[in-house]
């Protein structure tokens, strides 16, 4: 249960007015469950816009945000050339339902910026990643799909599930609505657990169509690979002839210039069979992708018998945004990313440390979050040690100073490249008060 927290004042006053209309009409009052304030207790924020670092609520609050709309935004809200792209894209019209230049211009970036070989557009991450399991599933004619827990693909019914009782037995569904059926193919073990991999391939190998993982876990907070486990996932697909699909949804483009590949596989030699994409490549808009080895790609209709398709699939708005913000985030983007992240994670944990609140602080590249919990945490049991409740009320304390954290304690912080010296400031200002407000939750 969240807390009750009272947060509500006149602050809210114009945002709790829009969320009693939108609860009439939509379930929730929101159109994805996290932004609803849930987990952390309150009225959430509508905002009304947004500029570099900062948002600005229906009410008329300034806020550093450091969700950035989940990730996408790695250059911050209007940008000004990536606004200035997308308006000569719209001016030139928004959806011909043919291909266009700015499709093939991304998916290149894409392709020289990870190891895949051949790349087909989508809309979303859950599509994404729905698209290659249909895929690894059509190339290899098995049917099994293995996953961990903890780990998000999008809502996709085989991996919307939970682990069943034991190891390498196959799962239950996550959320009603989700038939049996759609998750009996599904193995869910342990992350970062090298024996548990062994010991699912070792009974279900030959049925196994392929291991999805997110590439450095972001939706349990972020929880690194340990040393080598990607290379070793990998190394037991290939061992299996399974293949190894590597969802890069949030860390794409976002952890490093190259993504989490680009702080593993790049160095360690080795190359996912099928990777996603979404998030940073759709620049704020929705567009998302899936791609790899080529013989695996040529499988997909038109050239092979796998059928997938989208009506807005390489929306020419969609992805000049996109392009726009691929070749914008340079070399120097991850710089000031690293910079302006081990600033706030020192301060973040100078302040908890000092108010007394147990923490972990824990890093994938560019990627972090903040565990209300003590460390090191390896996996989905651990995170679920982190105090929500200590976590609601520290979210609240960063709110009411102006600083909008994920309403969630199981979330990545972002930034962007246009979080400088003021906005990190804000930040760093507003973090001791609300270690304390923490501290107090906890007492
Ligand atoms: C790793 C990962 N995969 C897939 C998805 C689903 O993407 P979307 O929300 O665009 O459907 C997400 C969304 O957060 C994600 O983080």
């Amino acid at each position: 249960m969240p807390p009750a927290v009272d947060v509500d004042s006149d602050r809210a006053a114009v945002s709790a007015a829009l969320f009693e209309r939108a609860k009439a009409v939509t379930p929730g009052g929101v159109n994805s469950p996290v932004r609803a304030f849930n987990a952390v207790g309150g009225t959430p924020r509508f905002m009304r816009s947004g500029r570099g670092a900062w948002l600005t609520d229906v009410d008329g609050n300034d806020y550093v945000d450091l969700v950035c709309s989940w990730g996408p935004l790695l250059l911050g809200h209007a940008h000004p050339a990536v606004q200035e792209a997308v308006q000569a894209a719209v001016a030139r019209g928004t959806s011909y339902g043919t291909p266009t230049e700015p499709e093939v211009e991304l998916v290149e970036e894409i392709v020289s910026r990870t190891p895949v070989e051949q790349v087909r557009l989508v809309s979303s991450g859950t599509e994404a990643t729905m698209s290659a399991i249909r895929l690894a599933r059509g190339f290899t004619g098995r049917d099994v799909v293995v996953k961990f827990a903890g780990c998000y693909h999008g809502h996709v019914d085989a991996l919307l599930a939970s682990a069943g009782s034991g190891l390498a037995t196959f799962a239950v569904p996550g959320t009603p609505g989700v038939p049996a059926s759609s998750t009996e193919l599904t193995l869910v073990l342990p992350y970062n657990d090298r024996s548990a991999v062994e010991a699912v391939f070792a009974e279900h190998g030959d049925r196994i169509a392929c291991l999805v993982t997110e590439a450095a876990p972001g939706n349990m907070g972020v929880v690194p690979p340990e040393a080598g486990f990607n290379a070793f996932l990998s190394e037991v697909c290939g061992r299996h002839g399974a293949l190894f699909v590597s969802d890069e949804v949030m860390t794409g483009f976002r952890a490093s210039r190259q993504g989490q590949w680009g702080l593993d596989g790049a160095i360690e030699g080795w190359v996912p069979d099928l990777m996603t994409f979404g998030k940073v490549m759709g620049g704020g808009f929705p567009a998302a992708a899936f791609g790899g080895r080529a013989d695996v790609m040529a499988r997909l209709a038109p050239d092979g018998p796998v059928y997938q398709a989208g009506t807005l699939s390489g929306n020419p708005v969609a992805t000049t945004a996109g392009l726009a913000t691929l070749r914008l985030a340079t070399d120097e983007v991850y710089a000031h990313l690293t910079r302006a992240g081990d600033t706030i994670k020192a301060a973040a944990s100078d302040a908890l440390s000092v108010a007394g609140v147990e923490h972990v602080v824990q890093s994938a590249g560019t990627m972090f979050s903040v565990f209300f919990t003590d460390g090191p945490v390896r996996d989905f049991a651990d995170a679920s040690r982190t105090d929500t409740r200590a976590y609601a009320a520290f979210f609240h304390a960063m709110l009411d100073a102006g600083v909008y954290l994920p309403p969630s304690a199981y979330e990545a912080w972002f930034l962007s490249s246009a979080h400088d010296d003021r906005a990190v400031s804000a930040v760093l200002d507003a973090l001791p008060a609300a270690a304390r407000a923490a501290a107090a939750a906890q007492a």
